[in-house]
């Protein structure tokens, strides 16, 4: 066949009661649109699930990445949830649609899209091709900056880089998310640029991962859906709630070297109203964001792809089960303790996240009051950053 290509497209559209899950109809809609796509031979095949409130399409296809009749598809189901979200009142309706209708493909107008093309002949270095899809709900797209560096670039996670399919490492495609202007990206090297990747992807609210390559076989390993919806809609309109596709086995790390640095329920920036710093905890697909807080979460589910592009008939929940739910209670515990000292400090994001919410306003106003001590005002207001996009 000629290459397969593997696209995620993600959006929130509304949901029930808060940012909490879309309502049944609006998947069963969206289950029914991807049906027609595959009869009708758009796509091969296709998978729709929600992760919080986030409604996510799975699809594999043969017409490339970026393509724009699978990303006005994509676009079109999300338009027709958007109006059973409006018809039942459901909350932020139609949120991610960010643009009227784009022209061509979604990327920049509100969806998240992570997108992975391929030789698809099941030949050696690929006799069987696996993958999995990650979706997070009230997170960044840098949430996925530690978990990856790690399973990618650290044997104390993933031993398998010891092996000959992986000791010359992968190539980092990594994202400067705050340059509006275009994608900005550049390439590093693992391991010998270890530190060099590091000394970016810490900062979780600028740099992200874009993609990861294999450099033995120069096969694209890892597609990340690493955009800021704030510097799309110059204002916050909801959290970017990041998507990827990681391929795995083989000449790539194995699902269990890639999931286990989730164990950590890292802090990352999200949970309610995109403001807090929150850990990330992992969770089985299809759960909805309730309980105390907005707590950040990760689905995580793995497929196989047979020789005509079909997924298996089901799909393996990484993240289900109970050896988790020891993980789900730390990352609970560690909420606990952040959101104990409320507003104060590392618990809230900085001030240059916030900036495109209405704490600018509030800080803002309330900055125009100050004054020097002996009373004058001229010079006293230093000036709030102004948002990069308003
Ligand atoms: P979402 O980005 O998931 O819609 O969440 C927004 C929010 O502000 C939750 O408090
Ligand atoms: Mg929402
Ligand atoms: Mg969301």
């Amino acid at each position: 066949m000629p290459k397969l290509t593997l696209s995620l497209i993600k959006a929130d559209v509304g949901s029930i009661g808060g940012h909490t899950k879309p309502s049944k109809r609006m998947m069963d809609s969206v289950n029914h649109e991807v049906a027609e796509a595959q009869k009708r031979g758009l796509i091969i095949d296709g998978f729709v699930s929600h992760t919080g409130d986030d409604i996510a399409i799975l699809m594999s296809h043969t017409k490339g990445e970026g393509n724009v009749q699978i990303h006005q598809f994509a676009w079109n189901c999300f338009l027709k949830a958007t109006e059973i979200a409006k018809s039942y009142g459901l909350y932020g309706a139609g949120q991610d649609l960010l643009v009227d209708a784009p022209s061509g493909n979604v990327r920049g107008a509100g969806p998240a899209v992570a997108e992975l093309e391929f030789e698809h002949s099941l030949k050696s270095p690929r006799a069987a091709e696996s993958f999995m899809m990650l979706a997070a709900d009230k997170c960044g797209p840098g949430a996925y900056n530690l978990p990856l560096y790690l399973g990618f670039a650290d044997p104390m996670y993933c031993a398998g880089l010891m092996l000959p399919n992986m000791i010359k490492g992968f190539t980092f495609h990594i994202i400067d998310m705050d340059n509006t202007g275009g994608d900005s990206i550049i390439q590093l090297n693992a391991p010998e640029d270890a530190y060099k990747i590091a000394a970016l992807l810490r900062d979780n609210e600028r740099f992200g991962i874009d993609s990861i390559y294999s450099r033995t076989y120069d096969e694209k390993a890892a597609a990340v859906s690493a955009q800021r919806l704030h510097s799309i809609a110059g204002k916050y309109t909801g959290k970017d709630d990041p998507i990827a596709i990681v391929r795995d086995q083989g000449i790539f790390p194995a699902p269990e070297e890639l999931i286990s640095p989730f164990a950590k329920a890292h802090f990352v920036g999200g949970d309610a109203r995109g403001s807090h710093v929150m850990p990330l905890m992992p969770v089985p697909l299809n759960t909805a964001v309730t309980g105390m807080y907005c707590l950040p979460i990760v689905a995580c589910v793995g497929f196989s792809v047979n020789k005509d592009g079909y997924f298996s008939d089901s799909y393996a929940d990484f993240f289900d089960g109970s050896s988790w739910d020891e993980v789900r209670r730390r990352a609970q515990v560690k909420g606990i303790e952040m959101r104990s000292q409320g507003w104060s400090g590392a618990a809230m994001l900085p001030y240059t996240e916030l900036e495109y919410s209405g704490f600018r306003d509030t800080v803002g106003g309330l900055v125009k009051q100050f004054a020097f001590r002996d009373g004058h005002r001229a010079g006293a207001a230093a000036e709030v950053a102004a948002a990069k996009k308003s």
